[in-house]
């Protein structure tokens, strides 16, 4: 393929990124979307394959690479669980990351590369900086992915001095960048970058466990922003427009996502960074937060079956149990059940429901629930108090009135779900657990709220068969 075919494949490649990310933008239209970044993605990669950068030396490793890539591919997106769809996403970052810190040296050391003057001092600027972000976002995601899974505590980890640390950390890489642009051979190059490698990799642990359970959907964002980053400084370092341009893509949605998701939670996108939230309370001591007091309300299937059949208007709040549970179908079957009998149902999403953005919508959208009478949170809260009954499936920390009534929890200041406001809430869970934040929920505990104990889609299961009765 001549080097221009290989452009404009490139440039229709970028474009159908560019509509793919339009695509993913509402779920009415997502499947398109995606179809547009497959069909971008191969055009891309059987470019480049048939491109005039690889030669025929070079074909046999590459079908081995795409081989074993694809396999491994394949094999995570089939035996993956929707709700390890955020671990695997964390991964898949520490991978882009990996790959942009090694180009990084193989391009350091590459013999071809033969340049001098202010092209090599350039070329070396992009290299350090390429494997810096490379590094702080491998293994920035690898302590993301343990968080999400649970291997790693959730509780953020704050070293005494934590910002000077950071700071220290950062003077490091600046001084060390200076040797290694002002080094005379690839030899005494390599000691400042494999230095400013290993801060960059303590620097990534640092910064993620720091943040604490509350905190994570913006860190899963930041780091899908640092991801794409990483690829751009990849194309730069390898001279790749596509990879320039796709990682600048990639980069900045996930900046604009975290943004958004900083709003959401009501939080500064810099004191994130910084750490420390989603533990200890804002403003008071740590250990201050209020305990709920009182009692909880059981209520039976049967008894909940009951309220929604008189009830005129009723509200959905799901959250990650119904993820874990798979309640989304029954969730949906009970919904279409109520309208049919002219009861106004809808769907409360909170920007934070589940585990990863959009979480709830991919669930909802699976089970065929009709996208009209699913809300953002904004669009919602203010119809509780007209509400008859909400019904809060496997959601708990988006629903916690403490983070507006309490200045002392750790999620103090963190938009929710003003479920409470309802004439009856009913949340189904299967015990009095905190939530992903580690927080005890006051809701539980009014006398307008019941608590239906067990899985929410054994519990769904016979809320509906009450209802067919
Ligand atoms: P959570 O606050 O984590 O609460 C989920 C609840 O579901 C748990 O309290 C659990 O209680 C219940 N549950 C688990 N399995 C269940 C089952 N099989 N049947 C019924 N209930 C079940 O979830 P949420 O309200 O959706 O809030 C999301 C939280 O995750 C926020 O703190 C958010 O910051 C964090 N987070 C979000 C993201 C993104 S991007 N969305 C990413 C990382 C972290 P039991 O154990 O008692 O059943």
């Amino acid at each position: 393929m001549s080097a221009n075919l290989a452009t404009v494949s490139y440039i229709g490649a970028t474009i159908l990124f560019i509509l793919s990310l339009g695509g993913l933008s509402h779920p009415e239209t997502s499947r398109r979307g995606n179809l547009y970044g497959m069909i971008g993605m191969a055009i891309a990669v059987i470019a480049t394959f048939l491109g005039p950068r690889v030669t025929s030396g070079g074909y046999a490793w590459i079908v081995i690479a795409l081989l074993v890539g694809a396999s491994v591919g394949l094999y995570a997106a089939k035996k993956v669980k929707m709700t390890e769809m955020p671990e695997l996403v964390a991964m898949m970052h520490s991978f882009v990351g990996l790959a942009a810190a090694l180009v990084g040296f193989a391009s350091y050391v590459d013999p071809s590369v033969q340049l001098d003057g202010a092209s090599k001092t350039i070329h070396e600027i992009e290299v350090y900086v390429g494997i810096l972000i490379g590094a702080v976002t491998f293994s920035g995601s690898l302590i993301a992915f343990g968080k999400l899974n649970g291997k790693i505590s959730g509780k953020p980890v704050m070293l005494p001095g934590r910002h000077w640390l950071n700071l220290a950390l950062l003077v490091i890489v600046i001084v060390f960048g200076y040797g290694f642009i002002q080094a005379e051979n690839t030899n005494a190059g390599m000691i400042p970058l494999i230095v400013m490698t290993v801060v960059a990799l303590a620097f990534g642990v640092h910064m993620v466990m720091a943040i604490g359970g509350a905190d994570m959907p913006v860190v899963v964002s930041m780091l899908n922003s640092y991801s794409g980053w990483a690829a751009s400084a990849t194309g730069f370092m390898l001279n790749n427009d596509l990879l320039i341009v796709t990682g600048a893509l990639v980069g900045s949605s996930g900046a604009i996502l975290s943004y958004i998701m900083c709003r959401a939670m009501n939080r500064q996108f810099l004191s994130v960074i910084a750490g420390g939230f989603g533990a200890a309370p804002v403003k008071a001591a740590a250990g201050d937060a209020a305990q709920p007091e009182g009692e909880v309300t059981p209520i039976s299937a049967a008894e909940t079956a009951e309220l929604l059949r008189e009830a005129k208007s009723v509200v959905i709040v799901p959250g990650y149990g119904m993820a874990v549970a798979q309640a989304q179908h029954t969730v949906n079957d009970i919904a279409s059940r109520l309208r049919a009998k002219g009861c106004n149902v809808r769907f409360a999403i909170h920007p934070v429901a589940g585990r990863m953005p959009g979480h709830m919508n991919v669930l909802l959208a699976e089970a065929k629930v009709p996208y009209d009478i699913v809300l953002e949170m904004d669009e919602i809260n203010e119809d509780f108090p007209e509400t008859d009954v909400v019904m809060v499936i496997g959601a708990n920390d988006i629903v916690n009135p403490a983070a507006e009534d309490d200045p002392g929890s750790p999620i103090a200041g963190m938009p929710v779900l003003q479920v409470w406001k309802a004439h009856t809430s009913i949340v189904m869970k299967r015990s009095m657990a905190s939530g992903y934040a580690g927080v005890d929920n006051p809701l539980f505990y009014k006398d307008n709220n019941r608590m239906l104990f067990g899985d929410a889609k054994k519990m769904l299961d016979e809320v509906l068969a009450a209802l067919e009765i």
